[in-house]
């Protein structure tokens, strides 16, 4: 239920013109909630003063500074994960109103203009929830290295100037190199299950580690990570390994796993080319079985 302004701030400054006669007083957000790893999730409501131009975080940093809930119960601060403010390190993606997208570009007028009754916040389903609207995108990271997205270097010696791309490759490189590894892509696809791996009682942090390493590597690595192994296997210096990247791609769990339902470039915040990323992988997919044929 939104309160509407009767006076008051009608005349601030917002830096985008005067803020309208029927802006609400009060924000109510309502946080999917969960106190630690493969507990049960609660909602709790929360209602925090509004100001012009706000986002998501700083709604969230509001309610982090009252610690109470809208019925007034002291409640432990709300986690959230954050850093950079301005959509580049990828830390703060979360589902705003059933939407995937960054907190920190999800602007408080705008969601209100959708809903005005109350903003719904809830963690990413497809990664495991740390605390609250935290959540471990470990499995993300992890396909990163299974196609060993990254030039490799050989040693801490000068190179001397790196090989010479010309700017169409450029063109064509540049949009990739945009991947702020949010999951947004991996949250919006249906290939793309969550994975949730529990450490027993009795198990050592190397033994729990390597036992969710092992059923993350069967899975579908995700849109995210087949375009950086395109990236990466079109330039010069990373096309060494390029070998490597092929086979991670064609092994369980690789390109052969999308289904080509065309979310993820639909979600993505960089609107980074997904679906040609994954095109040009399945012809070169293709074309690095028929060449490995001829090879034997
Ligand atoms: S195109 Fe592939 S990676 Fe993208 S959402 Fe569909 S199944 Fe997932
Ligand atoms: S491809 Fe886009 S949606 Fe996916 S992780 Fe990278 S920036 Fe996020
Ligand atoms: S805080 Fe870095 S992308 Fe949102």
């Amino acid at each position: 239920m939104i309160q509407r302004a009767d006076s008051g701030h009608d005349n601030l400054p917002t830096g985008q013109g005067a803020v309208p006669a029927d802006t609400p007083r009060t924000i109510h957000v309502r946080v999917l909630r969960q106190d630690a790893p493969g507990e049960e999730s609660y909602w709790e409501r929360h209602a925090v003063p509004y100001e012009p131009n706000m986002n998501v975080i700083s709604v969230l940093q509001r309610i982090a500074e009252r610690a109470r809930a809208e019925d007034g119960r002291e409640v432990p601060p709300v986690a959230w994960d954050c850093s950079c403010l301005e959509e580049v390190c990828g830390s703060c993606t979360m589902l705003v109103n059933g939407r995937t997208r960054m907190a920190c570009s999800a602007l408080v007028d705008r969601l209100l203009e959708e809903n005005p009754s109350e903003i719904e916040l809830r963690p990413m389903s497809k990664f495991p929830v740390v605390r609250d609207l935290k959540v471990d995108r470990g499995r993300l990271f992890r396909a990163l290295e299974r196609v060993k997205a990254w030039v490799p270097v050989d040693g801490s010696y000068d190179h001397g100037p790196g090989p010479r791309i010309s700017p169409e490759e450029q063109e064509e490189a540049y949009p990739l190199s945009e991947c702020m590894s949010c999951g947004c892509c991996l949250e919006a696809c249906p290939q793309y299950t969550r994975i949730e791996i529990v450490q027993r009682e009795d198990e050592s942090d190397v033994d729990f580690a390597r036992r969710r390493a092992a059923a993350y590597d069967k899975a579908f690595l995700g849109a995210h990570a087949v375009s950086q192994a395109v990236l990466f296997n079109s330039h010069p210096t990373g096309r060494m390994i390029a070998d490597e990247r092929m086979t991670a791609l064609t092994s369980a769990g690789g390109i052969q796993m999308c289904g080509n339902a065309q979310n993820c470039v639909a979600v993505c915040p960089k609107h980074i080319p997904l679906t040609r990323s994954i095109a040009r992988a399945g012809r070169a997919a293709t074309m690095w079985a028929i060449r490995k044929l001829f090879d034997r």
